[in-house]
């Protein structure tokens, strides 16, 4: 497994110049990545108490989060790394009204590990393989989850015959292999849902249009921000050819 400052490093190496401008590019985004109506409707779907506690690991700019308090008055802890977005989170929760529903940490979900919750559930959503591949990144999240609580894990693997030769997907396989790491820790695969429409909004182009809007006016980063853009594109075109996305339901089992 990656140590902690290797992760910290590796979630932000790309970005280190850019960090300023990342919540304009993305400012377009509310989502980054999760399906935040598709996870909110798998945690509707576990039946838990009204009491049910949540947690939102690398929780973004709150769409998970928020949603899950919104719709199923649940409250919710959402951590991430990235300050500016921990900002974002409380705003949005105030938006809609859930404040009171919805707490936000500005923090390092590895380093977090064991000391919140334990939850009745956590989500990792959209967070690929920050915490190093499927089996070592489940024995992090169950430590946020009580024993026979869930997992719900927003992720996937790669279509058969496809590549996992891209940068950031080294780790993925297909999905029988992703299963396998899934269950390694001994938890009960309980659900998967295969979610066709995870990135088809137009989500490079956004962050196209923002990166050209900065270029325009601060000319000394636009090869950095434009660039930025050009690595998104790829991915995003990367992902719509190789990557099948899916939202895997774990019961954790002890
Ligand atoms: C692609 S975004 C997904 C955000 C959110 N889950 C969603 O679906 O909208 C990944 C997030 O994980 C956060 N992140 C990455 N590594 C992290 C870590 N070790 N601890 C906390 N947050 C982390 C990033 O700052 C980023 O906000």
């Amino acid at each position: 497994m990656r140590s902690e400052d290797e992760m910290v490093a590796y979630a932000l190496e790309t970005h280190t110049a850019l960090l300023p401008y990342l919540p304009e590019l993305l400012a377009d985004l509310q989502e980054l990545g999760g399906n935040a109506e598709a996870i909110s409707s798998v945690l509707d779907d576990l039946n838990l108490t009204k009491s049910a506690t949540v947690a939102d690991l690398g929780c973004g700019k709150g769409a998970v989060a928020v949603a899950v308090a919104e719709a199923l008055n649940f409250k919710v802890v959402g951590i991430d790394l990235f300050e500016p977005f921990i900002e974002s989170c409380r705003e949005l929760a105030e938006r809609h009204g859930v404040s009171d529903l919805c707490h936000f940490i500005n923090g390092d979900i590895l380093k977090l590990a064991g000391k919140i919750g334990p939850c009745d559930v956590a989500v990792f959503a959209a967070l690929g393989d920050v915490l190093g591949p499927l089996d070592q990144t489940v024995s992090v999240i169950r430590q946020y989850v009580r024993p026979g609580g869930f997992m719900v894990i927003s992720d996937g693997f790669i279509k058969d015959g496809g590549s996992s030769d891209f940068p950031g997907f080294e780790q993925y396989a297909e999905r029988a292999e992703m299963i396998t790491r899934l269950s390694a820790c001994g938890d009960t695969l309980v659900r998967e849902i295969i979610d066709e429409d995870s990135i088809d909004g137009g989500e490079d182009e956004m962050i196209a249009v923002r990166a050209r809007a900065i270029a325009a006016r601060q000319p000394e980063i636009a090869a950095d921000v434009l660039n930025y853009a050009a690595m998104q594109s790829a991915e995003y075109e990367y992902i719509r050819e190789n990557f099948v996305s899916a939202i895997w339901v774990l019961n954790r089992s002890y």
